[in-house]
């Protein structure tokens, strides 16, 4: 049986894939943005564990939550998976950045260096990331951007790093297909279950899947922007997100 924290698990593939492990026999700690989404989605996956908050849209609460996440103890796999999508470019968080940028790129980056190391870690990408500016432009410090592509490309890159830098822990990339969820909405043609399945199988005792570096879609490597092993990429995202939020990416040890 592993232990798992799932983020933004309150509803779509987050939700899904919570009641799968759990229906698997895994302990699954659920995470929601405020106590009226937890009391939602506790009841929404009966047998969790426990459930987390923190609104990823805000660095400190960020924080906050990874200190949550550690003194609960152990635990053997996080997958990140909260993420928006259609967000007006002009919103802003509370930190002054584009809402979008702080809950699908920074979020992810502080929570990877201050949550104590699990054996495994699941970044929620998408094939959309193909169309993103790999050469992250919209990263500078005096006034940031970033599409939805270029975070999805960001969660790309944060898994190729990690997998680069902690040759320790097993850290890949998932593509769930276009899947009906909220942020997919109703006419999306991909299929939901194979949406999860993935994410299930990485944090599941199968040894095949005892993976990293990988971008996989429907367990499958999948094609996808090479730029994103490319290590001068990895440095200025990484230096991006520890100059914003005061967080320096860990070495492995
Ligand atoms: N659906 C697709 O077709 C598709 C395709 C490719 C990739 N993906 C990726 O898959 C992941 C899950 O997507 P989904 O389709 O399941 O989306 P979803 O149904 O909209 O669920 C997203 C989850 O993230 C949470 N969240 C959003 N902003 C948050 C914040 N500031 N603080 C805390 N939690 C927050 C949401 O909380 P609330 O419920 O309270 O809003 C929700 O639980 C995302 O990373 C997405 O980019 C999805």
């Amino acid at each position: 049986m592993a232990r798992i924290f799932i983020t933004g698990s309150v509803d779509g593939l987050g939700q899904l894939a919570a009641n799968a492990l759990v229906h698997k026999g895994h302990s699954v700690v659920l995470h929601a943005r405020n106590a009226q989404r937890a009391k939602y989605g506790l009841a929404k996956v009966p047998g969790a564990e426990s459930i987390l908050t923190g609104d990823l849209s805000s660095i400190e609460e960020t924080k906050d939550l990874a200190s949550k996440v550690n003194k609960l103890g152990a635990f053997d796999a996080v997958i990140h998976n909260a993420g928006v999508f259609q967000v007006p470019e002009n919103e802003l968080s509370q930190d002054g950045l584009p809402l979008l940028l702080a809950v699908n790129s920074i979020a992810p980056y502080v929570l990877t260096c201050l949550i104590d190391k699990p054996k495994r870690l699941i970044y929620l990408s998408s094939g959309m990331h193909k169309q993103a500016d790999a050469d992250l432009n919209g990263l500078k410090l005096t006034k940031p951007s970033a599409s939805y592509s270029d975070s999805k490309f960001h969660n790309l890159v944060m898994a190729m790093a990690v997998a680069r830098q902690w040759p320790k822990t097993y850290a890949n990339a998932v593509d769930p297909g276009w899947v009906p969820t909220k942020m997919g909405g109703p006419g999306a043609p991909d299929n939901l279950a194979k949406g999860i399945e993935t994410q299930v199988w990485l944090v599941g005792s199968d040894s095949q899947s005892k993976v990293s570096g990988q971008y996989l879609h429907h367990k499958k490597q999948d094609r996808y922007l090479r730029q994103a092993d490319d290590v001068r990429v990895q440095e200025k995202f990484f230096s991006f997100c520890e100059d914003v939020s005061g967080v320096k990416f860990p070495s492995e040890s």
